[in-house]
């Protein structure tokens, strides 16, 4: 077989929510905060939270049944699965492999990324390259979240902006006129603790007194990350265009990472397109990090947003930092 680079489509797509919805109501109740106030500082009215013996491992297998059903893909054709998540259900083995044995793909390739809400974008790009270099035929790429999992629901700063869920896409050789064109990644690891999880890891080895002082909740400087994110995903987005040879107005729908609605206009505003192009749905599930982005794609695709042929954008920025950007025709 000749050594040439094989284009790379995004063949079917699938997500999941948990039943469960905690709403802004329900959080006042909770702590210190108001409907009021969620919604004009961030957008989000309500989210989806796992039940207590659903775990990450769950949504995302459920999110690649249906992804695999829609592009009529059996689970034995699967080479690889890749699955973003900074909520694995243990600390190893990988989430992946969890998610392997849940769809029957037995012994096939697996591992995760932890590139937090740039982790879908980051797959994408992964995925391709394995399949571009004939290395698989067939990629999963899942992104899922238990963040209600690491959230300090005491602490009103952060426990209203998250939720919890999973989408997937199948990922597989196209004919040469569509696909993934062009990815732009990035990060910046000396503004890593502005969102982590700083105990339970190698440097901070979990303790009682860790887990006393709330070490293991998610810490988040929630106003210097909002200065990075529009910075980053503006780049991220101009890059990947110049890669493609697009340009913004070539766009049908942005898929943006659905942290708070301000960004997504900031965004919008900076890169001169009119909100309608972009796709949100932060209101009905908060910032679900990685997941958001893959959730988005999956929606705004079978509410045919975008039709075969649109060129679309996904684009995300999260902890690490990370920043990432997918130009695809569709
Ligand atoms: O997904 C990864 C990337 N993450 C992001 O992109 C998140 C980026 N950051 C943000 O979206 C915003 O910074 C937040 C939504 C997190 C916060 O919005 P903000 O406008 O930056 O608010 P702030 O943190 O500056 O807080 C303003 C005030 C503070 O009170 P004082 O100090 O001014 O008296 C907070 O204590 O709002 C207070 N506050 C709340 N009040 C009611 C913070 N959380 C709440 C709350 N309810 N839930």
């Amino acid at each position: 077989m000749p050594n040439t680079l094989r284009s790379v489509s995004i063949v079917g797509t699938g997500s999941y929510l948990p039943k469960k919805v905690l709403t802004n109501a329900d959080l006042v109740r909770m702590v210190d905060t108001t409907d009021e106030w969620i919604t004009s500082r961030t957008g989000i009215r309500e989210r989806r939270i796992a039940a207590t013996d659903e775990c990450t491992s769950d949504l995302g297998a459920e999110a690649v049944r249906r992804a695999l059903e829609n592009a009529d893909v059996p689970s034995s054709k699967v080479d690889l699965i890749l699955c973003a998540t900074i909520t694995p259900d243990m600390h190893f083995p990988c989430t992946a492999a969890l998610i392997q044995h849940k769809i029957g793909a037995p012994h096939i390739a697996c591992f995760d990324i932890e590139a937090a809400c740039s982790g879908f974008i980051y797959g994408i790009e992964i995925g391709r390259q394995f399949i571009m270099s004939r290395t698989c035929n067939t990629v999963v790429v899942v992104a899922a979240e238990k963040l209600s999992s690491i959230v300090d629901w005491k602490d009103r700063n952060t426990c209203v902006l998250f939720g919890d869920g999973a989408g997937a896409a199948v990922l597989q050789h196209s004919s040469a006129s569509h696909g993934i064109m062009a990815s732009s990644l990035g990060g910046d690891g000396a503004h890593g603790e502005l969102l982590c999880v700083p105990g339970g890891g190698a440097r901070l080895p979990a303790s009682v007194a860790t887990v006393n002082s709330g070490q293991h909740y998610l810490k988040m400087m929630g106003k210097e990350i909002y200065k990075h994110a529009m910075k980053s995903m503006q780049q991220a987005v101009t890059e990947a265009l110049q890669r493609a040879g697009m340009k913004i107005d070539d766009i049908t729908c942005i898929i943006p990472h659905q942290a708070n609605m301000r960004i997504i206009e900031g965004l919008a505003e900076r890169l001169e397109v009119p909100m309608e192009r972009f796709y949100v749905n932060l209101h009905r599930y908060g910032n679900m990090s990685a997941a958001s982005a893959a959730v988005a794609l999956d929606e705004s695709a079978r509410e045919g947003r975008f039709k075969r042929g649109d060129i679309i954008l996904t684009v995300a920025f999260g902890a690490g930092l990370t920043w990432g950007a997918n130009v695809v025709k569709w």
